[in-house]
């Protein structure tokens, strides 16, 4: 069973919705019995034994929507994961240290995804995942992350049994502090890109690409970016999935800040991308 079946699900205002916040969130998709039967198969064995599972394989992995996410993202026969992580806690807890997971590179490439799968109910009290939107383009070293504690903007994923949510590897996450009393379970995978990016999704006919200022780039809250970053960031990402880079430029028009930069003027020897 391989990614060729999956159907894209995304349209551009969602696909540009990953680029501005860095995750999506999908709801209760994974059906009752399944999380059962997987909460019940993690009692005795390996989280990672549930990747040669068949029932696991369709449901979760290549869950419709969740999935169809994943194949809008990253595009024809994504790579399905190899490894796989049981974050079992029993609460109560602690929050966890905001970090980026091991090797995060910050770029407007999308080529991996960070995947959580709740088979139970999470709500807020049995410390759900909080993750802060936009991170994904904002670099720290960890261990100036650590010294954060509550953080302006960020989110709390509480949800209910079957819920999956889709992050950019490198966006700044951490377990939130619980109160409640068992045992928490959570999944966590990568799925990797096997094909060039192309704007292969639910293309809407009266999307506007738009440039700089548009305020379909805006994030709504706050990115603790200097002034103008968040829009670029966004768009650039977003063209980058579209495989239209060269055309990020030419719309941007040489208005990118600092002005002049890099349409106007070019370091001897500087090349953009795609180009010879
Ligand atoms: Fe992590």
């Amino acid at each position: 069973m391989d990614s060729s079946t999956v159907q894209h699900t995304l349209t551009d205002a969602e696909v540009l919705s990953f680029c501005k916040n860095g995750y999506l969130m999908y709801k209760a998709v994974v059906s009752g019995d399944i999380n059962k039967w997987v909460t019940e198969f993690l009692e005795d064995n390996d989280p990672t034994c549930l990747l040669k599972e068949d029932r696991f394989i369709e449901h979760v992995l290549l869950n419709p929507k969740a999935g169809g996410a994943v194949r809008a993202l990253l595009g024809e026969n994504f790579a399905l994961p190899t490894g796989m992580a049981n974050h079992r806690v029993e609460d109560p807890l602690d929050a966890q240290n905001w970090h980026r997971d091991g090797g995060s590179r910050v770029g407007y490439e999308v080529n991996h995804l960070q995947v959580f799968y709740y088979p139970q109910d999470t709500p807020i009290e049995m410390g759900p995942t909080e993750v802060l939107p936009g991170s994904h383009f904002l670099f720290s070293p960890q261990n100036m992350m650590g010294h954060y504690d509550l953080v302006r903007g960020a989110i709390r994923t509480a949800a209910p049994a079957g819920s999956i949510f889709i992050t950019a590897y490198n966006i700044w996450h951490r377990r939130s502090r619980s109160t409640a009393t068992g045992l928490r379970n959570m999944l966590k995978y990568c799925y990797w890109r096997m094909s060039p990016p192309v704007r292969d999704w639910r293309i809407d006919p009266a999307f506007e690409f738009g440039h700089d200022h548009s305020p379909q780039y805006q994030m709504e809250g706050p990115t603790f970016r200097v002034q103008f970053r968040e829009w670029y960031d966004a768009a650039r990402m977003f063209y980058w999935l579209c495989d239209m880079t060269p055309e990020f430029e030419a719309v941007n028009d040489g208005r990118d800040w600092p002005p002049g930069y890099p349409i106007l003027w070019k370091p001897e020897g500087f090349h953009r991308y795609n180009e010879a």
